[in-house]
C-alpha cells in the first residue's frame, strides 16, 4: 500500500504568493491547518509561539493601517520617495493570498531551554503550517519580506519588539495551475554518514 504522506512530502512544493489565487481556505481547513500547526517538537512545552491569522478585511486593513504607515517611515527614514503606486503595493501585499498567518516567536528568556532551541520550535510551526496547508492541495508560501523586521509590524500583531520576533508569514491562497519543480539539493553535497 503507497505512503501518501511519505509521496507528499516528496513532492511537496510551495507556490509564490505573487501567483497565488487569493480564495481563503474553508473554514474548517483553515481549523485543521491551524490545529497541525500547533502540533510541533517543543523542548520543555514552553509553547514560544503566537499565530495570528490575518484573513478576509482584515488583510487590506492590516495593509492600510499597520503595513503602509511603516512602509512610509522606512522610507522617510531612508531620505526615499513614497509614491502612490508603492503605497497601493503596500496597502494589498496580503491580499496576494486569501489567508495569511503570522507566526511570532515569543521565547520566555532566560530559561533552561535555549532561545536557539525555541527559535527553532518556532520554524517548525511554520514548516507544519505550510505542510497542512500544501497537503490540503491549497497553494501555499513562507514568507518573511521586510514586515519580519519592522517593530511596527511586530508590535501591531500582538509581539515585543525587544524579544520578540517574526518566524513567518504564511502565505494560502488557491492554485491557478500547478507548480513547477525546483532546482533540488544535490543528496551527495549535503548528506555525509559519519564514520569513526
Ligand atoms: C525563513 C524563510 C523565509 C523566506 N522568505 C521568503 C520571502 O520573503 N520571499 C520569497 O519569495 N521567498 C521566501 N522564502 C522562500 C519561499 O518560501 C520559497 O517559495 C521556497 O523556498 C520554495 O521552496 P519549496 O517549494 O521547497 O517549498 C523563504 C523561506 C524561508 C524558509
Amino acid at each position: 500500500m503507497p505512503n501518501t504522506t511519505i509521496q507528499f512530502l516528496q513532492q511537496r512544493r510551495s507556490v509564490v504568493a505573487k501567483k497565488m489565487i487569493d480564495q481563503a481556505p474553508s473554514p474548517s481547513d483553515l481549523q485543521t491547518i491551524l490545529n497541525c500547526g500547533l502540533r510541533v517538537p517543543d523542548h520543555s512545552n514552553v509553547q514560544p509561539w503566537q499565530i495570528v491569522v490575518i484573513s478576509g478585511e482584515m488583510r487590506r486593513k492590516f495593509g492600510e493601517e499597520v503595513v503602509v504607515p511603516a512602509a512610509r517611515r522606512r522610507a522617510a527614514a531612508d531620505n526615499q520617495p513614497f509614491s502612490d503606486v508603492i503605497e497601493e503595493v503596500e496597502a494589498s501585499r496580503l491580499q496576494r493570498a486569501g489567508c495569511v498567518i503570522a507566526v511570532l516567536c515569543t521565547p520566555t528568556v532566560p530559561h533552561k531551554i535555549p532561545l536557539w532551541e525555541q527559535q527553532l520550535s518556532s520554524a517548525a510551526v511554520c514548516m507544519q503550517l505550510l505542510n497542512a496547508a500544501q497537503a490540503l492541495d491549497y497553494a501555499a508560501q513562507w514568507i518573511t519580506e521586510w514586515l519580519t523586521y519592522d517593530v511596527d509590524i511586530i508590535r501591531a500583531l500582538g509581539g515585543k519588539p525587544q524579544q520578540d520576533q517574526v518566524a513567518g508569514f504564511i502565505y494560502i491562497g488557491a492554485k491557478s495551475e500547478p507548480p513547477t519543480e525546483r532546482a533540488r539539493p544535490d543528496p551527495e553535497s549535503k548528506i555525509s554518514h559519519w564514520q569513526a
